[in-house]
């Protein structure tokens, strides 16, 4: 038969690896619980039209990155490419808003994009995020790198650039997309394909291409078409970022890939991912998003992180935790006359929380107890037909071969004594 592989752009998560992701996801729920941040959870498919209006049929995600299919019934369905506009819908949709305000929640599961797998790039990718929904307040754009930047900061990261920039408010925007078309248009000959395209569909994505970077560099600035309350609102943030002492790098040409974007939004680079995966994560203000789903408008803020690209950084910075082995303890039987006697000692240590794993299979002695070095167990618990009549155990120290027999009533306590002072 045919070998059956894992999806392209997909991979499977296996127990060395897991238990990394866990420390990660652990250190992001408890960094973000601690600012108040409560854990949601979403559905992993939505309505299409769900991202059709929230993300903006004009960006890269919606033209070519979305897997889309038709349910039973014939409803449009996709694979969730983010977070922001599913969240957004639970919580409105039951109007969570109304009884606390803001509504902070924060959430970590798989999120699906059609790109072309490469490394930091696949189809199905971790995010960790959190969302704060029902407040119009720089001090709440600050709050979020903040929360962020600890998260990194548990994690043991070092060397992570804050990238910074305002896009003002929508008739800023309109104002800058019309000074991008007056400085674009005499070049459009000189434009990449996709560029082309961008000058009429959504101009501000000018700014990503790497291929026409030398005319980014002379395009206008967006900042000269803020007008003073988005000036005002940006340098409040930047305010509070300073005084949280999180350095923070102003990029006049930071946009994102997402349209539900205004005002601040900010993303988190690092030089151990390269080229177009530079990026970490990031975020910003959506206050329009709520009404472009059908809500009445309520401010919000918030950022996604892809946790894939966090362990590629950790590994090279070498934060990644040494991994608990599957096993402290291994209970054997000398033969399988034994192994209800084991499987009692094993359920006993259990009840202390010793991670405890029973041999009674029907081979050598030898071949179990190298079978508990592999396990990373220091201690064997070895059951013969001597200590079933005496109803006693021999517990073995694995590093120092040292051992003794103790009666059962014992056996926890002198377990514990030599996985305790190791632990
Ligand atoms: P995003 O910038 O599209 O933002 O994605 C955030 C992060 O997810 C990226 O920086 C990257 O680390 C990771 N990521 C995205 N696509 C892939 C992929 N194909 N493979 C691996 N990792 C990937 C958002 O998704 C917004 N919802 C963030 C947000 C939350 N804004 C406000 N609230």
């Amino acid at each position: 038969m045919p070998e059956i592989a894992a999806p392209k752009g997909t991979r499977d998560i296996l127990p060395d690896e897991f238990a990394v992701r866990r420390w990660l996801l652990d250190a992001h729920r408890v960094t973000a619980e601690s600012f108040g941040y409560r854990a949601i959870e979403t559905p992993i498919i939505e309505a299409t039209e769900l991202f059709i209006r929230g993300v903006g049929t004009d960006t890269d995600i919606v033209e070519k990155q979305m897997f889309t299919f038709e349910d039973r019934g014939g409803r449009s369905l996709t694979l969730r490419p983010e977070g922001t506009a599913g969240s957004l819908r639970a919580v409105l949709g039951v109007h969570l808003d109304q009884e606390v305000r803001p509504v902070r929640a924060h959430y970590a599961g798989p999120f699906f994009r059609a790109e072309r797998p490469q490394a930091g790039r696949q189809h199905q990718f971790t995010q960790v995020g959190i969302e704060c929904i029902g407040e119009r307040s720089p001090a709440l754009d600050a709050e979020i790198v903040e929360v962020a930047w600890r998260f990194f900061g548990a994690l043991g990261l070092t060397g992570i650039q804050l990238q910074v920039n305002s896009l003002g408010a929508p008739e800023d925007r309109t104002r800058y997309r019309a000074a991008l078309v007056d400085y674009y248009t005499p070049l459009e000959a000189t434009l990449c394909d996709d560029c082309r395209r961008r000058l009429h569909t959504n101009p501000l994505r000018l700014l990503d291409c790497k291929r026409d970077a030398g005319l980014v560099e002379g395009a206008p600035v967006l900042w000269d078409s803020l007008d003073r309350a988005g000036r005002d609102h940006f340098t409040a943030v930047m305010r509070d970022l300073e005084a949280a002492g999180i350095d923070s790098i102003r990029n006049d040409r930071l946009v994102r890939g997402l349209d539900y974007y205004g005002d601040t939004v900010f993303e988190f680079w690092h030089d151990a991912l390269q080229g177009a995966q530079s990026s970490l994560g990031g975020g910003g203000r959506y206050d329009g998003l709520a009404r472009l789903l059908g809500f009445p408008a309520t401010p919000a803020t918030g950022y996604a992180l892809g946790v894939e690209r966090i362990l590629m950084v950790a590994r090279a910075l070498g934060t990644v935790p040494g991994i608990e082995p599957a096993a402290e303890v291994l209970v054997c039987s000398v033969e399988p006359d034994q192994a209800e006697a084991a499987a009692g000692a094993a359920r006993l240590l259990r009840d202390t929380a010793a991670r405890t794993v029973l041999d009674v299979a029907d081979r050598r002695l030898d071949r179990k107890l190298r079978g508990a070095g592999r396990l990373g167990a220091r201690v064997a618990v070895i059951i013969g037909e001597n200590e079933v009549a005496a109803e006693s155990a021999v517990v073995r120290d694995l590093d120092d071969r040292s051992q003794q027999t103790v009666p059962m009533g014992d056996l926890a306590a002198a377990v514990a004594r030599i996985i305790g002072g190791r632990r």
